[in-house]
C-alpha cells in the first residue's frame, strides 16, 4: 500500500500548520529568489512573442530542477506560448506541448530553434531590404472585419509586407520577420495594442490619425528592423547555450487537450491551466492568427472549445468545490464553474493518464474568486486526483507577482489573486 497523505483541514491557515507532516508539505516561497540564475523573465527566446498569462520561467525551472532529471519527457497540456518547452530544452529535457491556440505552432520553431549554427545578420538584412523594395505581392487576411481595424493606407502597406514574406522561402528568417510584422500589425491597427483583447478606442484612433500625419512608414519599418534583429540575436544566444543539446520538443497547437490522443508516455507534467474568469486566449491573439493565415471559421471553432466558455459534459464534485457551488447563487457563474472544472480536469486527467508510475505533476494555479467566493484550485485538484491514484506531495505558495499578463499590464491579475500555488501530486507506483 502506498502512503496516503491527509490533506490539511479546509480551514487550516498556511501560517500555522498543526503538525510536522503538514508543514513539510507546504512552503512559502518566492520562485524568483529560488531561481536567482534567471534574472530576466524574457531572457533568450521567452519574449519573442507576447502572450497573455505566461508562466514566469523561474517557476518552470524550479519544477524541472526539483522534479525531473536529464532526458525526461515533460508534458504541458496548456502550453500557451511554450515556456515549458524552452525551459525543458535549456535543461536537456524533452517536452510535449499541447494547446488549443494555433499560435503555438508558429512560435515554437523559433523559441526552440534546434539549429547548431548562428543565424546570419546579413541574410536577415537582405530579406528586410527586399521586403521594403518589393511592392508586387499582397496578402489580405481571411478576416471579414479587417477594414474595421486599419486605416486603408496602413492596411495596404502591411498587406504588401506580409505578401512579400509569404512569397519567399518559409524558413527561420522569414519566421523571425513575421514576429516583427505581428508586432507592427497590432501597433499600427485601430486596436489598443497594450490590452490583449481587440478594442477600438477614441484614444487609439486619434493616435493613428497623428501617426498618419507623420513619417509613419519610417516608424513602422524601423520597428520591423529592430524587432527582427533583436529576435535574431536572442535566437543566436539560445543556439550558443544549447549547441550540444539533442533533445526534442514536440508541439501541437489547435487541439483540445481534453480529448486529444496524448502522443507518448511522459515522466512529469508541468502546466498552468487557464484562468477561471476574464481571459480569452483565442480572442486575445486572433489578430495574430489572421495575419498568420488562419481563417474566420478556424478561429471561431477554436473559440468554441476554449475553457471555460463551453458547456460541461460532467459535474466535478469534491468537498471544497461543492462548498463553493452551494454558496454561488448566480446561474451563469454556476455554469462557468462547472464548465471550468469539467474541461480543465478532463485535459489534466487526459495528460496525467499518460504519465509513468511515480511521475510528478506540477500544476501552477491561483486562488481565484467567483462572485466574491474564493476558489481554492490547488485544494480542489488535490481532492479530485487523490481519489484517482495521485498522492498529494507538496504545495508551494508564492505571494504574487509571478505572471506577466500582457505587455504593460505586468502582474495585474484578472482574477484578483494574492498568491499563486505550485501544486505537486505524485502518480502512485502501481
Ligand atoms: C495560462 S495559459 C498557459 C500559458 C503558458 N503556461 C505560457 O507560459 O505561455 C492557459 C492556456 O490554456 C489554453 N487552453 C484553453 N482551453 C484549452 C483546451 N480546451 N485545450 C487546450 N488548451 C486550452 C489557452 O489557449 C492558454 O494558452
Amino acid at each position: 500500500m502506498e502512503e496516503q497523505f491527509t490533506l490539511f483541514p479546509i480551514d487550516t491557515e498556511f501560517e500555522a500548520p498543526k503538525d510536522r507532516t503538514a508543514s513539510d508539505k507546504m512552503a512559502f516561497v518566492s520562485f524568483r529568489e529560488l531561481v536567482p540564475e534567471i534574472t530576466d523573465t524574457g531572457y533568450l527566446t521567452h519574449a519573442i512573442v507576447s502572450y497573455p498569462a505566461k508562466f514566469i520561467p523561474q517557476v518552470v525551472r524550479y519544477a524541472i530542477n526539483t522534479y525531473t532529471k536529464e532526458e525526461d519527457w515533460i508534458i504541458d497540456p496548456f502550453a500557451g506560448s511554450g515556456t515549458v518547452g524552452v525551459e525543458a530544452y535549456l535543461c536537456k529535457r524533452n517536452a510535449v506541448l499541447l494547446d488549443l491556440n494555433l499560435l503555438l505552432n508558429h512560435i515554437m520553431p523559433l523559441k526552440v530553434h534546434r539549429g547548431k549554427e548562428r543565424l546570419r545578420k546579413e541574410l536577415m538584412l537582405k530579406l528586410l531590404d527586399g521586403m521594403q523594395e518589393n511592392g508586387k505581392h499582397c496578402f489580405i487576411p481571411a478576416w471579414s472585419n479587417v477594414q474595421y481595424w486599419y486605416a486603408p493606407e496602413i492596411l495596404e502597406l502591411l498587406s504588401q509586407y506580409w505578401g512579400y514574406i509569404y512569397s519567399i522561402e518559409q524558413d527561420v528568417y522569414s519566421a523571425i520577420i513575421k514576429t516583427a510584422l505581428l508586432k507592427v500589425s497590432k501597433r499600427f491597427s485601430n486596436t489598443e495594442h497594450r490590452t490583449p483583447k481587440l478594442a477600438r478606442s477614441k484614444r487609439k484612433l486619434a493616435a493613428i490619425e497623428t501617426l498618419l500625419s507623420e513619417n509613419w512608414k519610417d516608424q513602422l519599418i524601423e520597428i520591423v528592423y529592430n524587432h527582427s534583429l533583436k529576435t535574431l540575436g536572442n535566437i543566436n544566444d539560445f543556439v550558443m547555450q544549447t549547441q550540444h543539446h539533442q533533445n526534442q520538443v514536440e508541439f501541437q497547437g489547435g487541439i483540445d487537450s481534453s480529448y486529444v490522443a496524448v502522443p507518448r508516455e511522459c515522466d512529469a507534467l508541468i502546466t498552468s491551466p487557464p484562468y477561471l474568469q476574464a481571459q480569452e486566449y483565442i480572442r486575445s491573439t486572433k489578430m495574430d492568427l489572421y495575419w498568420l493565415g488562419h481563417t474566420d471559421e478556424e478561429i471561431k471553432e477554436l473559440s468554441r472549445l476554449e475553457i471555460p466558455y463551453r458547456k460541461a459534459d460532467r459535474v466535478i464534485q469534491t468537498e471544497t468545490l461543492d462548498k463553493v457551488r452551494d454558496k454561488l447563487t448566480r446561474k451563469d457563474l454556476h455554469n462557468r464553474l462547472d464548465s471550468y472544472f469539467c474541461h480543465t480536469i478532463n485535459a489534466l486527467e487526459n495528460a496525467m493518464n499518460q504519465l509513468k508510475p511515480n511521475a510528478a505533476t506540477c500544476i501552477f494555479v491561483g486562488n481565484p474568486r467567483i462572485d466574491g467566493i474564493e476558489v481554492e484550485l490547488w485544494r480542489i485538484l488535490t481532492e479530485y486526483f487523490s481519489e484517482r491514484c495521485f498522492l498529494f506531495e507538496k504545495v508551494y505558495e508564492d505571494r504574487i507577482k509571478t505572471r506577466q499578463l500582457f505587455g504593460v499590464r505586468k502582474n495585474k491579475n484578472p482574477d484578483g489573486m494574492k498568491s499563486e500555488f505550485l501544486l505537486i501530486l505524485r502518480k502512485a507506483n502501481v
